[in-house]
C-alpha cells in the first residue's frame, strides 16, 4: 500500500526482541497432568506446546533477555535508553518494579523504569504510553517489554485454564526518527471496561485478600478465569478496537497487510478475521509453539514475523489485544 508521508519526528519501532524458555511442555505431557486430550486442546485453542521457564528465574531475566535482543536488532547500545517500561501481570515481587530489576540486568542506573499492569493488553498500553514519552520531546529512546511467567500463577490442576499458558517475552525499542525511516507507529488506541473485571482475575496476594494461610489453602493466588465471557468480550473488543484505529487513521481493512492479535486462542482469532472482514492468510499466529503468553505474546509475533519475513518494509500492521480488565489495545504501524 502507498506510503504516509508525514513531517517532524515519528515514533519509530526502531527494534524487536523476544526470549523463551528451551523446555517445552507439550499437551501430552498436560495428558499425564490433568483430565484432558491432545484433540481438545488443539480444537478449543490451537495450542500444541508451550514453554515453562526453570525455578531459579523470573519475570525480569527473560525481559532483559529480549531487551538485550531488541537493543541488538535496533543497533543501538542499551546505554542510549532513556526509559524502561516492562509490562507484566506476573512481577519478580510486589514491589519493587520489575522494571528496576530489568535495569539492573541491563548494567543501567538512574532512567526511570516502571511497569504497568494492563495484562494480555499490555505491549500495547506500553507502546501507547512510550509514544506519549517521545512525542513529548523529552525521551529519545523508550524500551517497553511484555514479559509473563504465566507458569506461576497458574493452577496446575484446573484443566480449565493450566492448557492454555506459557512463559516468555518480548521487546521493542522505540525510538523518536525523522520521516522516512520506516517502522512508524501511526497510532494506539486504548481502552478497558472494569465491568468485566472479576472474569478473569488472580484474587489472593492484593489489598483486599491479603496473603493469609487460607488464601493459600482455597488457590486464591492463581488465575481464576470465565473462559466463555471473556472469549465473547475478546472477540468483540480486538475487532472494535481495530476498527477505531483503522477508521480513525483514514485506512481500511483492505489496507492492512499483517495482523498481531493477541495469541490467546486460535478460535478468538478466527472470530476476529470473521467480524472484521480480514482474511485468516493476514493473520500471523504462532499459538500452537507457546500458547498464550499474555503481554508477550505480541511482541514475540512480530519479533518472529520480521525474522521470517512476513512484515516487510511498507506493510501496514495491525496490533489487537485483550486480557483481564478487561482491558484493550490496537496499534497500527507503517512498517
Ligand atoms: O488472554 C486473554 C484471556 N483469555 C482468553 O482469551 C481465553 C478465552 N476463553 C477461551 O479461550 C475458551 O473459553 C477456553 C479455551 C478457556 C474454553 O473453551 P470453550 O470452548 O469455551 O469450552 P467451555 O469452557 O465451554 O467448556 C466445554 C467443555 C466443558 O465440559 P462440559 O461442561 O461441556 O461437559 C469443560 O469442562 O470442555 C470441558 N473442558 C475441557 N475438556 C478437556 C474445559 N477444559 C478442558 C480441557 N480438556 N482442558
Amino acid at each position: 500500500m502507498a506510503s504516509t508521508h508525514i513531517a517532524g519526528p515519528y515514533t519509530r519501532v526502531a527494534g524487536l526482541g523476544r526470549a523463551v524458555p528451551d523446555r517445552v511442555l507439550t499437551n501430552a505431557d498436560l495428558e499425564r497432568m490433568v483430565d484432558t486430550t491432545d484433540q481438545w486442546i488443539v480444537e478449543r485453542t490451537g495450542i500444541r506446546e508451550r514453554r515453562i521457564l526453570p525455578e531459579g528465574q523470573a519475570t525480569s531475566d527473560l525481559a532483559a533477555a529480549a531487551a538485550r535482543s531488541a537493543c541488538q536488532q535496533a543497533e543501538l547500545p542499551v546505554t542510549q535508553l532513556d526509559a524502561l517500561i516492562v509490562a507484566t501481570i506476573t512481577p519478580d515481587t510486589q514491589a519493587p518494579a520489575t522494571a528496576v530489576y530489568v535495569q539492573q540486568k541491563l548494567g543501567l542506573s538512574q532512567i526511570p523504569a516502571f511497569d504497568i499492569a494492563a495484562a494480555c493488553a499490555g505491549f500495547v498500553y506500553g507502546l501507547g504510553i512510550a509514544d506519549a514519552m517521545l512525542q513529548s520531546g523529552r525521551y529519545k529512546c523508550v524500551l517497553v517489554v511484555g514479559a509473563e511467567i504465566l507458569s506461576r500463577i497458574t493452577d496446575w490442576t484446573d484443566r480449565t485454564t493450566c492448557v492454555l499458558f506459557g512463559d516468555g517475552a518480548g521487546a521493542a525499542v522505540l525510538t523518536r526518527a525523522e520521516a522516512g525511516q520506516g517502522q512508524r507507529l501511526i497510532d494506539v488506541s486504548l481502552g478497558a471496561d472494569g465491568a468485566h473485571a472479576a472474569q478473569l482475575e488472580i484474587p489472593g496476594g492484593g489489598s483486599r485478600e491479603p496473603t493469609t494461610q487460607t488464601t493459600v489453602e482455597q488457590r486464591r493466588h492463581v488465575v481464576r478465569m470465565n473462559g466463555r465471557q471473556v472469549f465473547t468480550q475478546a472477540v468483540k473488543n480486538m475487532s472494535a478496537a481495530a476498527a477505531t484505529v483503522l477508521e480513525r487513521n483514514g485506512r481500511t481493512t483492505a489496507d492492512v497487510d499483517v495482523v498481531f492479535a493477541h495469541q490467546a486462542n486460535l478460535r478468538i482469532i478466527e472470530g476476529i478475521s470473521q467480524r472484521t472482514g480480514i482474511p485468516l492468510e493476514r493473520f500471523f499466529n504462532n499459538i500452537e509453539k507457546y500458547g498464550n503468553t499474555s503481554s508477550a505474546s505480541v511482541p514475540i509475533a512480530m519479533s518472529e514475523a520480521v525474522e521470517q519475513g512476513r512484515l516487510k518494509r511498507g506493510d501496514l500492521a495491525l496490533l489487537t489485544a485483550l486480557g483481564a480488565g478487561v482491558a484493550w489495545g490496537s496499534a497500527l504501524i507503517e512498517w
